[in-house]
Parts: structure tokens; sequence; C-alpha cells
């Protein structure tokens, strides 16, 4: 049984180079078909990827001008920094929003971008933490970096603000927008990290904080959709975390 399983594997790494994001929707369920140390391998090896700059959102209706200009800042700060998996994380955020309401706009994807850009400039140094202090640091940090390189690219000023305002408010969300952005939030960490911090978590001997972490950003999940979406992810974490290692 395990031997034809494995007979899969190359299927996921050719798709992979067909299209990412195929392989981004559907890699969870392919994944399924794998040994725990096999998707750990898989999912490192996607988040590795050099190809992962080099995805691109098919986003009609839209002058994607301003989008790309803030995708190539983004992306770029990050990669300066070293930062492979954050490209990834960003451009899953993004993506997400588009699953999670097709009709987004220029600014909301921007914001899924960008969210966590101050990472770039200072490191992950409220890695995991629930703090609303720490939180709200990090929102207004990165509120702040997007909104300074928009005002440098000829923005007008409603949507810096506007993305300013989703990016303040992407940890914990609020009105429809910031719902869905937080929401997406969540869904790239679930299906991009949660196994990571699992595996990581189980080395350290530290599984309570692991799945500390993976329930307070299931739980933070506003929509039913998102909720949906992200049940399998969460279920595939916490069935790792019980296993004996
Ligand atoms: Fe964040
Ligand atoms: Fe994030």
């Amino acid at each position: 049984m395990a031997a034809t399983r494995r007979v899969k594997k190359p299927c996921c790494l050719r798709t992979a180079k067909q299209d990412e994001f195929t392989v981004l929707a559907t890699r969870s369920n392919k994944l399924k078909d794998f040994s725990a140390g096999e998707r750990v391998f898989l999912t490192t090896l996607f988040a590795r990827s050099k190809r992962v700059g080099k995805r691109e959102l098919k986003i009609k209706n839209m002058d994607n001008n301003l989008y790309n200009k803030a995708k190539e800042f983004v992306l770029d700060a990050f990669a300066k920094a070293g930062l492979e998996r954050d490209i990834v994380h960003a451009q899953s955020t993004a993506y997400f929003i588009k699953e999670l309401k097709p009709e987004a706009d220029e600014t909301l994807l921007i914001a899924g971008l960008s969210h966590d850009i101050e990472r770039a400039f200072n490191g992950d140094w409220k890695k995991g933490t629930d703090d609303p202090a720490m939180l709200k640091k990090h929102q207004n940090l990165s509120a702040d970096e997007i909104g300074k390189f928009l005002l440098s690219a000829g923005a007008d000023e409603k949507i810096i603000n506007r993305v300013k305002r989703l990016v303040s408010q992407h940890e914990v969300g609020g009105d429809e927008d910031e719902n869905i952005l937080c929401d997406a939030d969540c869904l790239a960490f679930l299906q991009d990290k949660a196994l990571r911090v699992v595996t990581k978590a189980k080395e350290a001997n530290n599984t309570k904080e692991a799945k500390r972490r993976i329930n307070m950003v299931f739980s933070r999940i506003h929509t039913p959709k998102a909720k949906q979406i992200a049940q399998k992810w969460y279920d595939e974490a916490m069935k790792e975390l019980s296993k004996k290692s």
C-alpha cells in the first residue's frame, strides 16, 4: 500500500512545475498520499523554491500597475532579507483573498501581499505571539512600511489610507475586507506553515506551544468559507501533534 502511494510523488512535483497555483490549491489533498516525513519534505521544498518568486496572480479587471509595483517591492524586500518563506506567505495570502473574495479590489490584494512587510526590515520579533500589544505594533509597522512605499510610488491618498487601514487590522479583522484579509492570512499559515511548526515542536519537545499557536490561528478565522477550507489543514496538524514521534 505504501509503495503504491509513493508512486504519486513525481506526479505532484511535475504539477508544481506546470502550475504552482494548481499545487497551492490542491497540494494538501495530494500530500495526504505521503507519509508525514515526506509531507514535511515536500512542504519545505515548495517553500524554498526559487520559482515562488515568479508566481503571477491572475487578476482580472484591474490596472495591475500599482499592484505589480507593490508586489515587486514586497518580494524584493523579503528576498533581500533572505526570507523566502515570507515570499510564499505573502503570495499565498493574496491568493486566498481571491479565493474568499473573487472580486477583491487592488487595495485588498496589495494589503494581502504586504501585511507582514515589516518582518523584512525587523525580523520575526513577535513570532507566534498572541500578545495584543505586540500584534498591534507588528500591524502598525507593516502599515507604515507599505504606506511609505505607496507614497513613493505616487499612489492616491485614498488608496494609501485604505491599504494602511487593512494592514493595521490584519491580525484581528474588523469589517468585511479586514476579515477577509485576516482569514486569508490564517489560511496561508495553516496551509504553508502549520505542519512545519508541528515538526519543529516535536523536535524541541514542545508540542503544547505548537498546539496553542495553531489553535490561535484557527480560532481567529471569521468566515464560514475560510473555516471550511482551513478545517483539513487544522485537522492534519492536530493529528500530527497527537502522534508519538
Ligand atoms: Fe502578521
Ligand atoms: Fe501573515
